[in-house]
């Protein structure tokens, strides 16, 4: 089995894996990173969102053997003390329901924010389509962007 050396975090790691293995079980059996979410495994509801080189991808789609000296950032990276500007909009609004899905929304809003600093309701919808969440947070979700871009 190979040995893969990965940047998470601004953290070296090393782990021997099948390299077909995607990040997401990467992250979560190997590293216990396990802020990023399994929801479908197939690229449909966005909770294993993390940032590849500043680019919010689906973990469970993304092939450990192409990631190379990329830059990963997982929820657990993306602040030092859950003060970034989107974890303390999402508080604000209180967004979370269950709670499962909002990893994901908060790594591709995070991803958003940065390329796209004010984006239009217009821009948040687009961004944030393929992010589901069952039980229907997407007002607070687009409240609590809002208020992270100001
Ligand atoms: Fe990756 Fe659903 S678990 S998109």
């Amino acid at each position: 089995m190979p040995t893969y050396k990965l940047s998470i975090n601004n953290k070296k790691y090393s782990v021997d894996v099948d390299e077909d293995t995607p990040l997401l079980w990467v992250l979560r059996d190997h590293l216990d990173l396990v802020g990023t979410k399994y929801g479908c495994g197939i690229g449909q509801c966005g909770a294993c969102t993390v940032h590849f080189n500043g680019t919010a991808v689906r973990s469970c789609l993304l092939a450990v053997s192409v990631i190379g000296n990329s830059k990963i950032t997982t929820i657990e990276g993306l602040s030092a003390n859950g003060d970034h500007p989107v974890q303390k909009a999402w508080l604000e609004h209180d967004v979370p329901q269950c709670g499962y899905c909002q990893c994901g929304q908060i790594m591709n809003a995070a991803a958003l924010l940065k390329t796209n600093p004010n984006p239009s309701d217009e821009d948040i919808n687009v961004a944030m389509n393929g992010n589901i969440c069952r039980c229907g947070t997407y007002i607070r979700i687009k409240q609590a962007i809002k208020t992270a871009s100001k």
